[in-house]
């Protein structure tokens, strides 16, 4: 093996051992095998529809439109319409300024998000918090953090195309109690969902979108600059929100 190649194997062994760790630190027992029809994050058409007996029928429009942050959470109640309900120990609503002007969706909680009650508290929540405070200069409790799923999907494993859809409603209920005026989307599934479409985040990272008129910026996922702490990684994560906190003032 010439030296290039070799420097090359021995980069992605660390970073390989780094994300391990990490993902052990997580919680992570056991992988999944995942076909690709997992990433799929629009709606299925034959998703099977909230039971009748389920805590609350799905909401009108009209009745989103009107609805606060905690006629939200209370709709939301002890959800069991999804299997994410059973492994959960806490739902994980949101976090922040129910008038926030800027808005961050992740994926789902972890195991400390699960323990506490509140998204981005584990690593990545950490290195979320800094960005935040230390990098764009405001007080978390500025900014609203929530997640495209409530509960905790078993290992840390992406959640299903189901369990996204059937939480999705009390995301959208989230975006229009606070209408923020800026959406960060962090990593790939939260930016699929919002954009209708599976995603190479590498590739729509630091460009424009929408969401229900909102702008939205897609950036990486802070659990994926955690294992990849490269300079550039760092770099365009804080162009992009920049980006994000000066259209939110706009
Ligand atoms: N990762 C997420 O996407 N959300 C959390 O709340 C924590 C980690």
């Amino acid at each position: 093996m010439d030296s290039a190649l070799t420097a090359e194997a021995r980069s992605l062994l660390a970073s390989t051992r780094a994300t391990l760790k990490e993902l052990a630190e997580e919680g992570v027992e056991q992988f999944e095998r995942r076909d690709d029809a997992a990433f799929d994050l629009r709606p299925r058409v034959d998703a099977p529809a909230a039971p009748e007996s389920d805590p609350a029928p799905a909401r009108s429009q009209q009745a989103r439109a009107t609805q606060s942050l905690e006629d939200v959470r209370l709709e939301l109640g002890e959800c069991t319409r999804c299997p994410l309900g059973e492994g959960r120990n806490r739902i994980v609503f949101g976090d922040g300024n129910p008038d926030a002007a800027l808005m961050f969706i992740g994926e789902g909680p972890g195991k400390e998000e699960d323990r506490q009650g509140l998204p981005f508290v584990g690593r990545a929540g950490e290195l979320l918090t800094q960005m935040i405070e230390l990098g764009l200069e405001i007080p978390r409790s500025e900014v609203y953090i929530c997640n495209i799923v409530k509960c905790r999907p078993p290992n840390n494993r992406t959640p299903q195309p189901d369990e996204v859809s059937t939480c999705k409603p009390f995301l959208d209920g989230q975006i229009e109690a606070v209408k923020p005026r800026t959406i960060v989307a962090l990593g790939r599934p939260a930016t699929s969902l919002l954009l209708g479409r599976d995603i190479a985040i590498s590739k729509v990272r630091g460009t424009w979108h929408e969401y229900r008129g909102i702008p939205l910026m897609p950036t990486f996922h802070p659990a994926f600059l955690l294992r990849q702490y490269t300079d550039q990684n760092r770099r365009v994560v804080w162009e992009d929100l920049k980006a994000a906190l000066a259209r939110s003032r706009q």
